[in-house]
């Protein structure tokens, strides 16, 4: 047996960083508008923000991105070409409700994914829609401080409402929000933190995570409720840490590191906060308060399937702090000796990613689905206008190889695949285009200049080539 007949091939998006036109039809502004690219991209995205607003200093590259808003029919076309049985992308909430807190929803922000659906309709692509990839009205930021304060879930159950009832029958997966466990390593860009001074940080980080996680069992009773067909999943930035060394107290330090993001899944696909959390939490005074009936939420609205992104795997010690350390979306690791690494210094690991889906599998025993994977690379176009991504192909084929084996041999029940960044889009962590995950090249460099022209590359004859066979031709 290979790949499953019905599996989802495809790749997915973020408004954020893909659609542009941040100021275009009744778009209000979203935390994701005020973080610019540059050095100083980092300290903001992790909440240290002097201010609430765009200066002419900095480049803000959510605002153009790579222009999907008006590109979207060609883009769509592109990603048909290739096969694509699915389609991951996000909903800019503030398309929906500019500020956040209005009563009722901009018609014009619903019109636009009602065009987008309906492209995805004409190929057959299945939708796949993230409710929140990383964004925040900046109202809700300003006025309630974000997920810090309970009254996020109503905004976010009114926006998860006008979604689930437009486009009842034309979308039937959901994930309601981006790497939930993001909000423990980029608050401001996972959930619209910030802090301020004497702030204890990690307690509001777990209130938030709580919000976040009653907002998702919530929205879950109401996809169910409002059509029986709907599905939903969780998402965490998945990437199993192996201990530095045999160590007992490297693999006991792993253990508790990969815990630290399981905490949120433990919740969404089991229902309860886990033991290890709460003692934990207790212990250093930051559990959540919660209301009389969260816990009976928790318990009874659980997801249907686990979604996860996967770009490496990591690695602790718990002895002393390993010399050399490394990033891999966004966490910080200690160098694996035993592994190659992208030019942004990301582990390259296929074989992490067998070993993460089993992991995953059998915690948890449901459906699972990769929602994001790839390589962040430098493409160059030659001077006969070709781009040849050989490294690119090289990590997705050592990648599908990992998952094929993990279905074939392991017997993890797997969804589908959705490479990330189909067409190149913007960099959440660097802000930058010349990180560059495409199928399709953009002609967009990070000063800004770029024609916007979508340039085929070798990648994508080999990935149609993929989803034609279904997986066969590697
Ligand atoms: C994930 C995010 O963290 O990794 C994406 O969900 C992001 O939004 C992707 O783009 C790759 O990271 P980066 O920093 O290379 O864009």
């Amino acid at each position: 047996m290979s790949f499953p007949k019905q599996f989802l091939w495809g790749g997915a998006t973020a408004a954020n960083q893909f659609e542009g036109g941040y100021q275009e039809g009744g778009r209000g502004l979203a935390n994701v508008d005020i973080c610019p690219s540059g050095s100083d991209r980092s300290a903001i995205i992790c909440s240290h923000l002097k201010t609430f607003t765009c200066d002419e200093h900095h480049h803000y590259p959510s605002h153009d991105s790579v222009d999907f808003y008006h590109h979207y029919k060609e883009d769509i076309a592109l990603m048909a070409e290739m096969g694509f049985k699915v389609y991951r992308m996000s909903i800019a909430w503030t398309r929906i409700f500019p500020n956040g807190d209005e009563e009722e929803p901009n018609e014009e922000g619903l019109q636009f994914y009602d065009a987008i659906f309906r492209e995805c309709q004409k190929y057959h692509i299945e939708p796949l829609v993230t409710i929140v990839h990383f964004d925040c009205p900046m109202h809700l930021i300003q006025t309630y401080g974000g997920w810090k304060n309970r009254k996020m879930i109503d905004f976010y159950l009114r926006l998860c409402k006008v979604l689930f009832t437009r486009y009842k029958g034309i979308v039937k997966y959901w994930l309601p929000f981006n790497e939930i466990n993001m909000i423990l390593h980029a608050p401001f860009l996972g959930a619209g933190l910030y802090f301020e001074d004497g702030d204890d940080e990690e307690r509001i980080k777990y209130q938030a995570a709580h919000h976040e996680l009653i907002a998702s069992a919530l929205a879950t009773k109401l996809a169910h409720e409002i059509d029986p067909e709907n599905q939903i999943g969780c998402m965490f930035a998945a990437g199993s840490v192996y201990p530095y060394s045999c160590h007992p107290q490297d693999v006991f330090e792993a253990l508790k590191k990969d815990r630290e993001s399981y905490f949120f899944i433990d919740i969404q696909a089991r229902g309860a906060y886990p033991s290890y959390a709460i003692k934990e939490l207790t212990r250093k005074h930051c559990m959540p308060h919660m209301e009389d009936d969260d816990n009976a939420i928790l318990k009874k609205y659980p997801v249907d399937f686990i979604s996860f992104s996967y770009y490496n795997s990591r690695c602790v010690s718990g002895q002393k702090e390993p010399e050399k350390l490394t990033e891999g979306n966004l966490f910080a690791s200690a160098k694996n000796p035993y592994l190659t690494y992208s030019d942004w210094g990301w582990p390259i690991d296929p074989l992490g990613l067998r070993i993460t889906l089993n992991h995953v599998y059998d915690r948890y025993q449901k459906p699972m689905f990769i929602v994001e994977n790839g390589l962040g690379a430098i493409d160059t176009v030659k001077a006969d206008g070709t781009i040849e991504d050989d490294a690119r192909i090289s990590y997705l084929r050592e990648h599908i190889l990992a998952m094929k084996a993990a279905i074939e041999e392991d017997g993890v029940e797997l969804m589908g695949y959705t490479a990330w960044g189909p067409i190149d889009l913007v960099s959440a962590s660097s802000g930058e285009m010349k990180k560059r995950y495409g199928f399709v090249y953009v002609d967009k460099q990070d000063d800004g200049s770029g024609s916007m022209q979508r340039i085929r590359k070798k990648s994508f004859y080999w990935y149609k080539s993929v989803i034609e066979s279904n997986g066969e031709c590697l």
